[in-house]
């Protein structure tokens, strides 16, 4: 099976402050995989380091068998990675559309058309609200538009920072559900979230983080069953 993430022994943090200590993990083609852990234990700074935002230190990254280790964001949106951030990952001033288009601005005009078509058939919601601005959205429907956006440049690997974060049930179903939906059509998936039953139910996989350190991997669903896993899921859940 190819792998189209893999990380071995990766240290990294912001400048001299070390956060990651050996993180080894990896994400097959066209799977999903969550990444579950307390607050403040790495999590974001792991997908931050993962796409040239915060500073690898040492240890591996490759993509598609290709290291990538302290690439430029840029040359690795070349490659056909894509990042959905935790918290700013809309313009709020800017329209649903433009935000869309600011996803792609190097592409073709025709190019860029149907991959916002394309994107408003994954999520109807925001299409209603093509010309309104962010700030004018949910809390969900500014999520849709962050993952909308982030499909654009027609990514094969997606990470996703904890994108169902304070959304109601029923938008956290459709956020999972589309998630799952492009995992399906072949885009593999690195998520990191807090909600960890409802998004462990959709994986193939899940590693644990406690204090950038990887305290425990196995497949999702033997995770939601484990007890000792529960345990872990008190701390940190509602
Ligand atoms: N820009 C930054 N500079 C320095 N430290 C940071 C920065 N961003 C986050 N941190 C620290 O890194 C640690 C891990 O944070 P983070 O990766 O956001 O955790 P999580 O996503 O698991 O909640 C925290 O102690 C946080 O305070
Ligand atoms: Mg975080």
């Amino acid at each position: 099976m190819t792998r189209i993430l893999d990380v071995v022994g990766l240290e990294g943090g912001y400048g001299t402050v070390q956060i990651l200590y050996g993180v080894d993990l990896h994400v097959n083609e066209a799977e999903f995989v969550t990444i579950i852990g307390p607050n403040g234990c790495g999590k974001s700074t792991f997908l931050k380091v993962l796409f040239g935002l915060a500073t690898h230190y040492g240890g591996s990254v490759f993509h598609a068998g290709e290291e990538v280790s302290g690439w430029r964001t840029d040359r690795l949106v070349e490659r056909g990675i894509s990042y959905v951030p935790q918290v700013d990952n809309v313009f709020p001033s800017l329209s649903v559309y433009e935000n869309l288009q600011m996803g792609g601005i190097k592409l073709p005009t025709n190019v860029l058309n149907s991959r916002i078509d394309r994107a408003f058939d994954m999520f109807p919601g925001i299409s209603q609200r093509k010309n309104d601005l962010a700030a004018s959205l949910s809390g969900g429907e500014r999520q849709m538009l962050a993952i909308s956006r982030a499909l654009i440049s027609d990514p094969t690997f997606l990470l996703l920072d904890e994108p169902t974060a304070a959304l109601s049930p029923i938008f956290q179903q459709q956020i999972i559900s589309g998630i799952e939906s492009l995992r399906d059509d072949g885009i593999s998936i690195l998520l990191v979230e807090q909600n960890a039953r409802l998004s462990l139910a959709r994986s193939d996989r899940g590693y644990i983080f406690v204090s950038g350190k990887i305290v425990h991997t196995g497949d999702a669903k033997e995770m939601l069953d484990n007890p000792k896993i529960g345990e872990y899921f008190l701390g940190f859940q509602e």
